[in-house]
């Protein structure tokens, strides 16, 4: 989480960049509305700011200015400049440099080279509308309407400001906006004006990320998550998806409601201000303490991972449209709210998932969420909080995703979803009914798979685990190094490891746990003896097996489900090398193999996979074993059944020869 906040964090370069760019817009702007002020708000000065992320700029005229403007009018008629005369000689020092290259000891070669670029394009801006009026500072703003002065704004962009293209006025959002793009280096730009709340809102998640470490790096995790997650980052503005900023204030919201508290409510920050500091915008009061270091340190200690487990199980279990989070206060207001309700109540838009603006509170920050985002932002947060208790979690590996990287995978859509793999197996003399047994035999005793028959109709199924009894030693009695690497790291917290052992009922799914197998005390070799009992107690083997086969192809094919619990297959020929000549070759190996390499992991909750095994015959005699995963959180089903292609044939001929 820490690696991921500098990892997203934009370099130096593009930081430099974006203050290079809003210098261009300042003095140009200034030229045009003078006395403006064009202020950054949201993720470049939030403390939240990722690489690539836009440019949120607020563009306050004030009505003083908008007056200097009518009289500066009278003045300047007889000094206008045309356009082109501005993106060219009339721009400042700033400019200057952003023209002649940045100079080496200030912005880096790198810079140069973008700068340059920069000006070239600006040379042959494509998509400018060249039919447009010519726009000339001192022009009056008098009358206008917020529109219509975005519009101006939109042309002081489009024909003044080198290097920007794509400008597109959005009239129809919440608060009227300019979009804009920085054509050379790709950084997109928003303008809004008059939006003093946003800047107030923005100072406040830069204090709060100032507060703790752990609050950006929860935020970033949370941020980047929820993009992968495709719940967040509305890429065009508008959409159903949370914005950056309602995310940011559920993951603030949470912070507040732990106990005791990583970082105080709104109103305590409030209290702590010194009553000078009280600030009003358009009528909501924003005013909160103005420095961090007058708040007490937090006395929660939980760590990261556990805050961030904790998260994703908060919001699994959160009636989202029951509440509304209220980062103001720092609770959780149950709808319908209590009578009399507060005045903001009116004109709060209620929806699926309801967080109130801290400052502007009758807004709910998440009013464009759809029903369908919401639900699916409990079922991801589910199954977050399920992938961050489940045992791989914690458990280091090069050759998987664990930890973070398993929150942060794309989460595969249906389509993407593992195909499943047909593995054939050549079934000699055998009965298909035979190989279904052995197939069953391997995944329980051998890989410690969860098992239950579909269609166990004439008793042809291997028994439980419960019933049989394991004939290989532990790996604690062949003294044997675990090699199946060990849990590290943090404790997950309230909904961690220890809730794992709470586990599904037996009944149901049946052998999952090899911790409850005994060990035979004689030693004695129950897997050929289970053999020899399902031979035995097959109807089928008396019979004319071409018959039986026929029978069975027309009944369709025996299936079983199956329960990945370890990553079994994960090192294998590594602890395998280290127990040959320990342990007796072929089934007693494999699965004293399977045992260390699950020695240190815990089932519990939720399997790894779950898979559907089907048996039927091949045309050209053999056994036809087709996998399919219906589950599969981590994604590891391609691997597994690629491991069991050349795995499974081998140990299924051992059972049926009874060599074990
Ligand atoms: P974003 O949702 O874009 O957040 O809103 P962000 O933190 O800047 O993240 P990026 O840019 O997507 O990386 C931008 C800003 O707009 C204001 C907030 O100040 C926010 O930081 N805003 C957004 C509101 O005031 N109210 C809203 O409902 C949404």
């Amino acid at each position: 989480m820490k690696n991921l906040v500098s990892l997203c964090s934009p370099s130096h370069h593009e930081s430099r960049l974006r203050e290079l760019l809003l210098s261009l817009l300042r003095e140009t702007f200034t030229e045009f509305f003078p006395g403006c002020q064009l202020l950054p708000f949201g993720s470049s000065v939030n403390g939240f700011e990722i690489s690539g992320c836009d440019l949120d700029l607020h563009l306050e005229l004030g009505e003083n200015e908008k007056e200097d403007l009518m009289e500066e009018n009278k003045d300047t008629e007889e000094k206008k400049v045309t356009v082109k005369d501005i993106s060219g000689d009339n721009r400042g020092e700033d400019n200057e440099e952003l023209e002649e290259g940045a100079s080496p000891e200030k912005d880096g070669d790198e810079l140069d080279m973008q700068v340059t670029a920069e000006n070239e394009s600006s040379d042959d801006d494509d998509d400018d509308d060249d039919e447009e009026e010519n726009i000339a500072p001192g022009l009056s703003l008098q009358g206008l309407s917020h529109e219509e002065i975005l519009d101006v704004v939109g042309r002081v962009l489009r024909q003044c400001v080198p290097g920007v293209h794509g400008v597109q006025s959005v009239p129809s959002a919440r608060r009227p906006v300019i979009r804009f793009q920085h054509k050379t280096s790709g950084l997109r730009g928003d303008i809004t004006l008059n939006n003093r709340l946003a800047l107030r809102n923005s100072s406040y998640m830069r204090l709060c990320s100032d507060l703790d470490p752990r609050v950006p790096q929860l935020v970033y995790t949370v941020r980047y998550w929820a993009r992968v997650q495709q719940l967040a980052g509305n890429p065009l503005g508008g959409g159903p998806l949370l914005n950056n900023y309602a995310l940011t204030l559920m993951v603030i919201f949470f912070l507040q409601t732990r106990s005791p508290p990583v970082i105080p409510s709104l109103i305590r920050l409030r209290e702590i201000a010194d009553n000078d500091t009280s600030q009003v915008i358009d009528g909501w009061d924003c005013s909160f303490v103005s420095d961090g270091t007058q708040c007490p340190a937090s006395e929660n200690q939980q760590s990261l991972s556990s805050l961030l487990s904790e998260f994703f199980s908060y919001f699994s279990s959160l009636d989202l449209h029951s509440n509304i989070l209220c980062p103001r206060d720092g609770l959780l207001m149950p709808i319908p709210v209590s009578s009399p309700p507060p005045t903001w109540t009116e004109g709060f838009r209620m929806g699926p998932l309801n967080v109130q603006d801290p400052f502007e509170l009758n807004h709910n920050v998440c009013g464009n969420v759809s029903t369908r985002i919401a639900r699916r932002f409990t079922t991801r947060c589910s199954a977050a909080a399920k992938a961050c208790r489940s045992p791989i979690f914690l458990l280091r590996s090069s050759s998987r995703p664990w930890g973070v990287n398993l929150l942060i995978q794309p989460s595969p859509s249906e389509g993407d979803k593992a195909e499943g793999a047909d593995i054939a197996i050549s079934i000699g003399k055998a009965l298909l009914e035979d190989v279904f047994a052995a197939v069953k035999t391997v995944l329980v005793e051998v890989l410690l798979c969860g098992c239950k028959q579909d269609s166990d109709k004439d008793g042809v199924g291997v028994k439980s685990n419960e019933e049989t009894a394991h004939v290989v030693p532990s790996v604690e009695e062949l003294n044997i190094e675990d090699k199946g690497a060990e849990v590290k790291g943090e404790n997950m917290g309230e909904d961690g490891i220890k809730n794992e052992r709470k586990r599904e009922s037996s009944d149901d799914i049946q052998g999952t746990s090899p911790k409850k197998r005994r060990i035979e005390e004689d030693g004695s070799d129950l897997v050929a003896d289970r053999q020899k009992n399902v031979i035995e107690k097959s109807p089928c083997k008396k019979g004319n097996p071409s018959k039986v086969h026929k029978n069975q192809q027309a009944e369709g094919a025996l299936s079983m489900r199956i329960d990945v619990w370890h990553h079994i297959w994960e090192g294998r020929r590594k602890v395998r090398r280290s127990m040959q000549g320990k342990v007796e070759q072929g089934i007693k190996l494999e699965t004293a193999v399977s045992r260390a390499l699950s020695a240190g992991t815990q089932e519990g909750g939720r399997p790894i996979m779950q898979i559907t095994a089907t048996t039927r015959l091949g045309t050209d005699g053999s056994a036809i074993l087709h996998f399919s995963p219906d589950s599969d959180d981590y994604g590891c089903s391609a691997t597994f059944f690629h491991f069991l292609k050349i795995f499974l044939p081998r140990m299924v001929e051992n059972v049926l020869s009874g060599k074990d």
